[in-house]
């Protein structure tokens, strides 16, 4: 699906969210990887899907959100950093090019220490064979995969990634293209999910369960192929279908970075994110305080189900299994402590060491 009208287009609100993200992560990423303690002598950031690089009213696209990022965070002489941008509308891949040079009159880095390739062909063909070239494999990649929400990305790639070292993604997918088309998908789309046909499924369920199916054979598919920590989050756009942003990394570290950038990024732009897993489908940010509603519920449901839990527990899995992070666990109990849904076992009060349950987990 090559562009459907002028390039460059205009930037939607929830698409400034997303380089939001990007731009807050990068940040943490190139450092961490060529600074760090364990630094890595070059790692490469790719986008199977990297549209011209600026939108009609003259944002940043997301390949110039990446290169911003690592230069304004890692001195131009550390380290190695890789570029590769695939497209498959010649319009974008031109574009790029020209963006690029307007964007960096002067590079911010040296050739070589600043590769950077934009090629003209489609992610399933021609990003594995770019990575091969530019040597990127061995090192740590980034791949950024934000195609219109289809995602036509090869589950090979995906496991050649999750097996390479300290290897990311990030898959922007679009719920809506899958249940819209079901009847009319055919072995392309099984191979979406790493040829699982379960998503078909889709078409016995009620509506407002149909997306969060679609996520969960995507999370199914990122898993099989190798990712062991996954993240994933909706971005609520004030009009238009929701898009998720799932990322997959190998490492909890990875998952934690993600979502510090997630709540940092400025919660006065109305978009909004919501957790996938709230039934109530209840936006993170619809005042100035995170809601911490969708994590109470959330946390009841696994106690009610899984017995008593040790509080550093639950932490974990709002770091793991949720958008919230550990630091928001103990907020959200507390409603819960106060209507009696939960006590503090042996009694006193609620604290990271204390473990609680559901009066009502044994009625169930
Ligand atoms: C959502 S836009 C990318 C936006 C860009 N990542 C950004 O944030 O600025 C999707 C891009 O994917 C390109 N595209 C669509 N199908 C493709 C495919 N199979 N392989 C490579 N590029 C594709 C389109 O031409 C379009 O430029």
């Amino acid at each position: 699906m090559a562009v459907d009208g002028p390039v460059p287009w205009p930037c939607a609100e929830h698409t400034g969210v997303k380089h939001d993200i990007y731009r807050r992560y990068l940040e943490r990423w190139f450092p961490i990887l060529l600074k760090g303690s364990k630094r890595y002598s070059s790692v490469t950031y790719a986008e199977g899907f990297s549209g011209p690089g600026i939108y009609s009213g003259g944002e940043d696209g997301s390949p110039v959100v990446a290169i911003r990022a690592l230069s304004d965070k890692v001195p131009p002489t550390t380290g190695v950093a890789r570029f590769v941008f695939i497209d498959n509308d010649e319009r974008c891949v031109n574009m790029l090019w020209d963006t690029l040079r307007n964007a960096f009159p002067e590079r911010p880095r040296s050739q070589d220490a600043m590769p950077v390739v934009v090629r003209e062909g489609t992610c399933a063909e021609d990003l594995e064979g770019v990575l091969d070239e530019v040597r990127a494999w061995g090192k740590p990649i980034f791949a950024n995969l934000d195609s219109w929400g289809n995602v036509p990305v090869p589950f090979r790639l995906l496991q050649r990634l999750a097996n390479n070292v300290s290897s990311e993604v990030m898959v922007t997918l679009s719920p809506q293209h899958f249940v819209r088309f079901v009847t009319k998908k055919g072995q392309d789309a099984d191979d979406v999910f790493g040829g699982d046909p379960h998503w078909r499924t889709v078409t016995n369920l009620a509506p407002e369960a149909k997306s969060r199916h679609i996520l969960t054979c995507y999370r199914q598919a990122l898993r099989s192929a190798g990712f062991p920590y996954l993240l994933d989050f909706e971005l609520v756009p004030r009009h238009g279908q929701p898009l998720y942003l799932v990322f997959g990394t190998g490492h909890p570290f990875g998952v934690e970075k993600m979502k510090e950038s997630l709540w940092e990024v400025d919660r006065a732009q109305g978009v909004g994110f919501r957790d996938p897993r709230d039934e109530q489908a209840e936006s993170l940010f619809v005042f100035d305080e995170p809601q911490l509603g969708p994590l109470t519920r959330l946390l009841h449901q696994k106690l009610r189900d899984g017995g008593p839990g040790r509080v550093e527990d639950l932490r974990r899995f709002a770091l793991l299994e949720t958008v919230y992070r550990p630091q928001h666990v103990l907020r959200a109990l507390k409603p819960l402590m106060d209507q009696g849904a939960i006590e503090v076992e042996g009694g006193g009060r609620l604290r990271i060491a204390s473990v609680v349950s559901s009066p009502s987990a044994s009625t169930r």
